[in-house]
């Protein structure tokens, strides 16, 4: 057993907020992910759940117990650090012989093998290359729901966070904007940033005004996007939910601005002064640059934030 519960932690030096009144309740046997941009308070937030670091404010308990004063090594964790460097200074034998990602790999190991009551893993595949990394993160989730240990998994990698987790935090600024399981944060994105941050290639984000129930922005038209009027509201929607129709059907219309073919799909951006909207196409799709395109939006898929407050409407 070991959950582990964060009331209110802070960690501040000065003026500046690493971390900004956290509450977050991690369930035994979990697979968590903390995902957010560079600086949101990710390593922090991990160190502190370590021993690595005090928290300014706010308790964490492990297991029932609060730990605030419980040396690091005698809190029963295993932690891989996000720098393979730091990582060679604290372990006694140096795998100096090593690649990076070799030591990375090493260190997960140690982890696995010491058998302890809470695993944290900051960014542990970021030294490794792509085919690896895609590897190990089967085998890391089909080891974690073997061993059925908490682990506490950072990452800024929305697919990482996506495959891996039962649950994300998905953090911005020291705070946690979103927790939900991945299919939560995906289809009911809270705010603009989880909704920017999650989907790989990445949700479209329109500025607009809501009028008498239709959203307008430059080269965006959609009728029954919502209720009333409402000025400064945000449009989004994911690419696969575009689709390239003739203009007389289309919710925007622009010229095109680049196509992607990737294989198995090709993405079509169309762009006017405003915005670009990328749009998921068929793998054959082709048309002239410069050309003008229209797109569809599904409309049970259209997500509408407050520009102002980033909030969800
Ligand atoms: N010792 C410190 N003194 C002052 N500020 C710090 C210190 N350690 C971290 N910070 C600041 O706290 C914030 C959170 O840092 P943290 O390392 O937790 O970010 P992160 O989410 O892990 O980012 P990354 O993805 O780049 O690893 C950053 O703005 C960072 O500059
Ligand atoms: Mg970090």
């Amino acid at each position: 057993m070991a959950s582990i519960t964060l009331e209110k932690i802070t960690k501040a030096w000065g003026a500046i907020k690493g971390v900004d009144a956290i509450d977050l309740e991690i369930r035994d046997k979990e697979f968590m992910v903390f995902l957010g941009p560079s600086g949101c308070g990710k390593t922090t937030t991990m160190r502190m759940i370590a021993g690595l670091e005090d928290p300014t404010e706010g308790n964490i308990i492990i297991d029932g117990e609060t730990v605030n004063e419980v040396d690091a090594r005698d809190r029963d964790v295993a932690m891989v650090f996000q720098s393979y460097v730091e990582l060679g200074e604290l372990l006694d034998r140096k795998p100096k012989a090593l690649s990076g990602g070799q030591r990375q790999r090493a260190a997960l190991a140690r982890a696995v093998v010491r058998h302890p009551q809470v695993f944290l893993m900051d960014e542990p595949l970021s030294n490794l290359d792509a085919k690896l990394r895609l590897s190990m993160r089967g085998q890391l989730k089909h080891i974690q729901r073997k061993l059925q240990t908490t682990t506490v998994y950072v990452t800024h990698d929305q697919i990482e966070a996506m495959t891996l987790a039962d649950r994300i935090a998905i953090m911005d600024k020291g705070k946690i904007q979103q927790l939900g399981t991945p299919d939560e944060v995906y289809n009911n994105p809270a705010t603009i940033v989880v909704a920017g941050f999650i989907g790989s290639t990445p949700m479209n984000l329109i500025k607009g005004d809501i009028e008498n129930g239709t959203f307008v922005a430059p080269g965006t038209h959609v009728a029954k996007a919502g209720k009333g009027s409402r000025k400064n509201v945000v449009l989004g929607i994911r690419p696969e939910d575009v689709s390239v129709v003739a203009k007389s059907k289309g919710n925007f219309t622009a010229p095109l601005f680049t196509l992607e073919p990737t294989g198995d799909q090709t993405l079509a951006a169309a762009r006017n002064d405003a915005q670009m909207v990328v749009a998921r196409a068929a793998r054959d799709f082709r048309q002239e640059i410069g050309s003008d395109i229209s797109f569809a939006f599904a409309p049970d898929r259209i997500y509408l934030f407050d520009g102002a407050s980033g909030a969800r409407i």
